[in-house]
């Protein structure tokens, strides 16, 4: 298995993702049946667990994405820069917006705000990794969270340092 030097330990395998987007996949295909939601990734973070995530959502869907960034490194700028131009009319619609990681939870309440502005039917969050010890908005929370961690800089499925290391297929905690 490739682990990079700067990697210092494996804190999710790639089976233990597995198992753990496909739970998420079950809930949310129970919470939509019916329905027509549509699936909003945020660029580039959410990539990866976006398109494990919608396979295994068994009804009917849309998606799109959306860019936000906000990190430098490994330090959280507290900027959150959005490019929204590829959003389309979400009147009336279901959104599930979709994350890589709530941390300070600025980028996620900055986006949902702007969506919820649209007059959506109802927008939910679905992010892969929670570090509740880390926010800065209070009282934000997802409604679908794959795992909470500790305050750790984590990399891998999608989670970048420095746009590094995207591929790799577990979450593991960096080292600079
Ligand atoms: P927030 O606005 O502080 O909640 O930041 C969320 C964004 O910061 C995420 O979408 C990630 O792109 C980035 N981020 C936060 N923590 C980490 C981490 O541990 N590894 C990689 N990126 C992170
Ligand atoms: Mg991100």
């Amino acid at each position: 298995m490739y682990i990079p030097t700067e990697v210092e330990k494996v804190l999710f395998t790639e089976e233990q993702i597995k198992e753990r987007v496909a739970a998420m996949g079950a809930q949310i295909t129970r919470d939509y049946a019916g329905k027509n939601p549509l699936f909003i990734g945020v660029l580039k973070g959410a990539a990866v667990f976006f398109s494990d995530l919608i396979r295994r959502v068994e009804c009917s869907l849309e998606i799109e994405f959306l860019r936000a960034s906000s990190y430098a490194g490994t330090n959280s700028t507290g900027e959150v820069t959005l490019d929204v131009s590829a959003v389309p009319d979400i009147k009336g619609r279901d959104v599930v917006l979709v994350e890589d990681i709530v941390d300070t939870a600025r980028t996620l309440s900055v986006l949902k705000k702007y969506l919820l502005d649209m007059s959506p039917n109802s927008v939910k969050v679905a992010c892969f990794l929670d570090k509740p010890s880390r926010r800065v908005v209070e009282g934000f929370s997802a409604d679908y969270t794959g795992f909470e961690i500790d305050d750790l800089f984590v990399v891998g499925y999608g989670l970048d340092c420095d746009q590094k290391f995207r591929n790799l297929p577990y979450i593991g905690i960096y080292h600079g």
